[in-house]
């Protein structure tokens, strides 16, 4: 309301508090590059488009005279008590939108005391980022690597930094087909952006170096660094002391993000991988990328603590289904049983009242608060946030409900025929 009463005595948003003119003014400011990454979705973007369509179909039914004058949009997940139902995606490769990348956001978020999900191809180690939060909730986003140690030097860092939840991501052990990204023949990874969680790791930095001393292939002769190297020797230098930083053309930023490319999924993980990362640690583990109903009772099953439904913001699959349409089988089959987060298209806190409504326990907002970032830095993502919450709350009081359970137990008018 605070926000609400600022704006109608003329005070000006940090950013723009309209979706639309929020994205585009981020798209101004980005460099195309930036914006391919970023903003991108797979294929012709169809998935991207229909997970926001989705959210037209079902109305909210407001109803009248309902003492609305307290509300509550607090919850409880994983034994903590949270401000909102309202996480922050794992995004990677944020210095395409801020140069202090992850440590902005969480110094401008912190004070939200909604988790923020730091991202395994995030751009500034987990410890810094963690440190910035100071004592706001993180979790920690898992691509699980190809190399075993790795994956238990991430788990274990993941816990150093006191992350409440592991959340394991499914759907992209081999990035999608980004149309946008591939027309400027521009994959950030190549440049070694969002790769500090990596370069910051010693069991990666070892890998790197065997394969420096040990290469498969001789190394050409490079005279000169192209330019897609220096940026990767610069991005590197941050995170990695000595050689790198004296030397620009050392083989080290190519045998890294060579190394990257070899170990930063395994897409032959199954079902009964699963067991081994549960022995490996006490954290709740979720599974992100969910879409199937059959996927989430197997999840159950297995014993996870948790389900994203999820397709990634549709930069995985074009023509994949919406991820709202996923949630009503899943939460049929799951709810209850453990918490079903969601994904995926949500722009306005009016859509995070729908996802609540049709059974999400939570939600985690993506592109939104990177555009803040790429705008105002951490004040920028904050406002954006802040903006999703108070929308939230006034479109709880308007539709006559008080709490997030009230929201799930009147659920949504009929779907549009
Ligand atoms: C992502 N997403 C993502 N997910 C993940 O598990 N690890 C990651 O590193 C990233 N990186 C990433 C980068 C960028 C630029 C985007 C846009 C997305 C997916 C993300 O967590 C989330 O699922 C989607 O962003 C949700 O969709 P919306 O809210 O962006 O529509």
């Amino acid at each position: 309301s605070r926000i609400y009463r600022e704006g109608l005595f003329g005070r000006r948003p940090v950013v723009p508090v309209a979706p639309r003119a929020l994205e585009e003014a981020a798209r101004r400011k980005l460099s195309a590059r930036a914006w391919a990454y970023l903003a991108g979705g797979a294929g012709q973007q169809r998935t991207d488009v229909a997970n926001r369509a989705a959210f037209d179909e079902a109305p909210i039914v407001p109803r009248m005279l309902v003492d609305v004058s307290t509300r509550d949009l607090s919850v409880e997940l994983f034994g903590r008590r949270l401000p909102a139902p309202v996480l922050l995606a794992p995004i990677g490769a944020l210095e395409l939108a801020h140069p202090r990348a992850d440590v902005e956001l969480a110094e401008g978020v912190r004070e939200l005391g909604l988790p923020v999900v730091i991202s395994s191809q995030g751009s500034t180690p987990m410890e810094d980022t963690a440190a910035a939060l100071g004592d706001c909730p993180r979790w920690f986003q898992l691509y699980w690597s190809s190399n075993d140690d790795l994956v238990e030097s991430f788990v274990r860092r993941a816990e150093a930094i006191g992350s409440d939840a592991l959340v394991v991501t499914l759907d992209t052990h081999t990035l999608g087909w980004r149309t946008m990204d591939l027309d400027l023949g521009s994959l950030p990874f190549t440049r070694a952006e969002g790769l500090a969680q990596y370069i910051s790791d010693p069991v990666f930095r070892q890998l790197v170096e065997d394969r420096v001393a040990h290469p498969l292939v001789p190394p050409e002769p490079t005279p000169r660094p192209t330019r897609a190297a220096l940026a990767a020797a610069l991005s590197m230098a941050r995170h990695w002391p000595g050689p790198v930083r004296s030397n620009l053309r050392s083989p080290l930023p190519r045998a890294a993000v060579e190394t990257f490319l070899e170990v930063f999924s395994r897409p032959s993980l199954t079902w009964s991988d699963l067991g081994r990362l549960r022995d490996r640690t006490r954290l709740p583990i979720l599974l992100k990328g969910i879409q199937a109903a059959e996927d989430a009772v197997r999840a159950v099953e297995i014993g996870v603590d948790g389900i994203v439904v999820s397709n990634h913001g549709g930069r995985q699959v074009d023509g994949a289904i919406a991820s709202l349409h996923a949630l009503p089988p899943i939460v049929e089959r799951a709810a209850g049983r453990v918490p079903v987060l969601f994904d995926s298209g949500i722009r306005s806190g009016s859509d995070i009242y729908k996802a609540l409504a049709l059974g999400a326990d939570a939600v985690l907002v993506g592109r939104p608060w990177v555009h803040g970032l790429a705008l105002q830095g951490g004040a920028g993502a904050r406002a954006v946030l802040e903006h999703l919450l108070a929308e939230l709350d006034l479109t709880m009081a308007l539709s006559g409900v008080r709490t997030v359970d009230e929201i799930r137990e009147r659920g949504l008018g009929r779907r549009r025929p």
